[in-house]
Parts: C-alpha cells; structure tokens; sequence
C-alpha cells in the first residue's frame, strides 16, 4: 500500500480549502442569531477581541501542529506525548457529533431550495416551519416517525460529501475553489439587495451601534468565544488535518491569519445582508428591529423566508440563491468535518480511505435520520449545545495545556517563526499558556454550573442527562481509541520528517 501522504495541489488550494472549511452555515446563519440575541453592535466588540486572543493564536496550534507531526489529530498529539492522544480523539468525537447533525440542517436547505421556486412557506413561514414541514412532535421523547422529505435531502448531502471527499485531497484542492467562490457571490447580490430596501438603515444601525453596558455581560463574551471556534472550524481535528498535508516548509503564520480574518470579514459582511432584511421586515411589521424575532436558530428558516416573501421584486429568485447560498456555504464545511474523522483512522491503523470514507458517509446517513424524526429537531438541538458548549471549549483548552506546557509553548513559536512569512511574537505565548485556556476554563465551568442549576432549555431532566451521558460516553471512547494498537504508530519522528 502506498503511505505517500496526499499533499495539497498549492499553497492557495490549502488556504481556500481551510477558508471554506471555516466559512459555513455559521456564518450566515449562527453569526447573525447569536449577535441578534447578544445585543446586536455590543456583541462585535468581544467577537473581534475573541478572534485576537483564542481565534488566531489556537488557529496557530493547529496548523502548526498538524504540519510539524504530518498526521490527524490524534496521532499528532500522540507524537507530542502518547499520552495526549486521546485529547486528538476526543476532538474527532466532537466533530463527530458535529457531522451527525451538520448535514441534516444542509437537508432543510435542500427542500428549501425546492420550496423557494413558488415562496411554499407562505405568509406565515413559522407554522410552515415548524408544523408542515419539521411537523413537530410533542417533545425529545416522541421521535414520531421520520419525515420523508428530510431524509431524501440528507441523502443528497451525504452523496454530495463522498463525491467530494472520494477522490482525495488533490480532487479537493479543485473543488474548494468553487465551493467558497460562489457563496461569495451570492453573498454580495443579497447585501446589494438588502442595502437597497427600505428600513434596511435601521437593522444596520442595531447592527454596527456598540452597546457598551452589554459589555458587561459574561454571558456575552461567552457567546462570542463559543462562536469563533465553531466559525474557524477550531478544536474539530479540520485545520489539523488539512495543515498535515501541506509541503515541507510552508508558512503557517501568515496562512493562518488570512484564513481567520477572511472567514471573520465575510461574517461581519453577512451581517450585512442579514440585518438589512431585518430592518425591511420590522419596517414591514412596524416594529423595532429587536422585536422582529424571537427565534436565533429560526433565522434562516424563518424570519429570512417571510422577508423574502415580501420583497417587492423576483422573490422566488432571491429565495432559490439564499438556500443555494446557505448549502454552498456548508458543503464545504461538512466535508472538513469528515475529511480528519477518516484520517484519525487512516493514520493509525493505515486503513484503506477507499472503504472508510464510504463506511463513514452511510453510517453518518443512517444515524442523522434521528434528527430527520418529528422529533429530531430537539435532539438537533440538544446535540449542537453540548458538542459545542462543552465539546469544543473542552478540546481547545486541552489542545492549550498539550502546546503550551507539555509540548512548550516557546517550541511550537520557534517552529513556527522558522517556515512562517512573519514572526509571532511571545504575545502568542501568553495566549496559549494564560489568556486563551483562562477564558475557556471559566466558560467550561459556568456552562457546567449553569447545567447543574437549570438543565437546557425547557426539556425533561431525562434529556439533559441523557446529553451528558453522551459527553462521557465520547471520552470513554476517546481513551478506549488510544489504548487500542496502532498498526505503525509514529513512524517518523517529527524530527526526522523535517530533515527528510
Ligand atoms: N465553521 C463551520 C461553520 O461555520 C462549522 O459552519
């Protein structure tokens, strides 16, 4: 067999590979909800901050890491110290719980795609949501048979990510271009539309005016830590693993602030898009923007289709490119979360991609129908709070103990001002070693507290619980993974692999 790593076609291939991998549904979807529900203007100030302190200095980690040990995550953490594998692992679980459901929201967008061409959600596109086409059920406890339509879209999705992924990373390095050009297109004709409708003034005000008290609110500065991870693709083993099949010497500084800021710009543009529609719709229900919705998670499927509905012009039109924008976005950012899950079992015991990846695709399929169930949507939900709440703000601070004082911080920051364009300087240490897992810590542990108090949302304890005994259940398997033989663990050093 040959174990000649893939390698990307170019420099700029990996770039636009990783600035789609970070550039998904959070952007357009989850970036807008949760600045909406966190103060609107008051929320960019920690957002951006949070982006300089943990987005930047851990996007550094992983590249670096993944390109000084060539592999997936947990056989990179092994190579730094066997023990530390599982915190690769246990990454891969996170992402794994993340690529369970990511595709069953890109099925949604699928139908919706369908349903844009003659407006089908109506007038009023909540009851269509959520009782014609989710079709509710009471709650988690009654999955109430599985909705048709979903299910056909989560085929297509899943097809469309084996299609990408099967010829391999210099396939990759093609279609990537395309996958992050074209959202960027359609993003730019719906800011130009939104920006050109009446009322759009007051959703960018409530959009760009800081709000300092909020500042003051730590539930704010959570949220914006929590939403630069999920946007950057950080702590799911993807920038890893894609830095691991860069050429020897390759920049990883430079790359790693052009992928971040690219990524962040194009939120802070969405939001362009997003918030001048808001202003048009509270300007149509002749309230104030605040009050446009209260639904954060039904942005997309909600508030955006009954604006659209009402746009004086070809609304069909705009509805079509929205749903096609929202799955360009996330084709890409789904195929990042299969691409280190398949390698973390590659690399280790040197398993054939050819039959992992479609073992992998249909095994993912079979499991999302879950969330394709009437009751799904709540174990969708369920699902995204702890992968995200607890599984990436656990797996960051991790990767920030293992780098910054296993590994040593000042080693990793040699390493990379070696091959990188520019310096970093011990600022970047301070990050890693105090700042970032600093903030992490208190967020992993209120978010604790805060379970402990009063559970999630308004579901049954039994739900609560059974979340966190997922939790546990995937750092059990994290630890049984890493206990369990490689064929040919760390056949080079990482010493040696830089002299080759
Ligand atoms: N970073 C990906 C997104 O924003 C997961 O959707």
């Amino acid at each position: 067999m040959n174990n000649e790593r893939e390698r990307w076609t170019s420099r700029s291939s990996f770039i636009i590979a990783s600035i789609g991998a970070a550039i998904g549904l959070g952007n357009v979807w989850r970036f807008p909800y949760i600045c909406y529900e966190n103060g609107g203007g008051a929320f960019l100030i920690p957002y951006f901050v949070a982006l300089l302190t943990a987005g930047i200095p851990l996007m550094i980690v992983e590249f670096g890491l993944g390109r000084r040990m060539q592999a997936g995550a947990p056989t990179a953490f092994a190579k730094v110290r066997k023990g530390t594998e599982w915190v690769g692992w246990l990454a891969l679980m996170v992402v794994m719980l993340i690529f369970l459901y990511y595709p069953v929201i890109m099925a949604w967008c699928v139908d919706y795609v369908t349903y844009a061409f003659n407006l089908g959600w109506g007038t009023d596109a909540k009851t269509f949501f959520e009782s014609e086409f989710l079709q509710l059920s009471g709650g988690p406890g009654f999955l109430a048979g599985i909705r048709w339509p979903i299910v056909i879209g989560l085929a297509v999705v899943w097809a469309a990510i084996y299609l990408c992924l099967f010829k391999g990373i210099k396939a990759l390095s093609k279609i990537v271009f395309y996958t992050v050009i074209i959202p960027w297109v359609i993003l730019v004709i719906m800011v130009i539309r939104g920006l050109t409708l009446p009322g759009a003034l007051e959703g960018l005000k409530f959009y760009l005016t800081p709000n300092f008290s909020a500042l003051v609110n730590p539930r704010v500065w959570l949220a914006a830590y929590g939403q630069i991870f999920f946007t950057l693709s950080l702590a799911m083993g993807t920038m890893i693993v894609y830095s691991s099949y860069l050429k020897r010497r390759s920049d990883i500084a430079n790359n790693s602030f052009i992928v971040s800021l690219a990524n962040c710009g194009t939120s802070f543009f969405a939001g362009f898009a997003v918030f001048s529609i808001l202003g048009y719709l509270a300007q149509a229900m002749g309230v104030g923007v605040p009050e446009v919705t209260k639904s954060g998670f039904g942005l997309a499927f909600i508030t955006y289709p009954t604006a659209i509905r009402l746009l004086p012009f070809i609304p069909a039109f705009f509805g079509v490119i929205f749903f096609i924008l929202l799955l360009t976005l996330g084709i890409d950012s789904a195929f990042s979360q299969i691409e280190p899950f398949v390698a973390g079992f590659t690399d280790k015991w040197k398993f054939n991609k050819n039959w992992v990846l479609p073992i992998v695709c249909i095994v993912g399929f079979l499991i999302g129908i879950i969330f394709t169930t009437r009751g799904g949507f709540y174990w969708l939900d369920i699902v995204d709070y702890f992968a995200n709440t607890f599984g990436l703000t656990l797996v960051g601070l991790l990767e920030c103990i293992v780098i910054g004082y296993i590994y040593k911080a000042h080693k990793m920051r040699e390493y990379v001002n070696e091959v990188s364009e520019f310096q970093i300087g011990k600022w970047w240490d301070v990050c890693i070693t105090i700042i970032t897992p600093i903030i992490l810590g208190i967020s992993f542990v209120l978010s604790v507290v805060t379970l402990i108090q009063k559970g999630y949302g308004d579901y049954p304890a039994w739900a609560t619980l059974i979340g966190v005994c997922i939790a546990i259940g995937i750092i059990v398997l994290s630890f049984v993974l890493m206990s369990m033989r490689a064929k040919k663990l760390a056949e080079s050093e990482p010493e040696s692999s830089e002299s080759a």
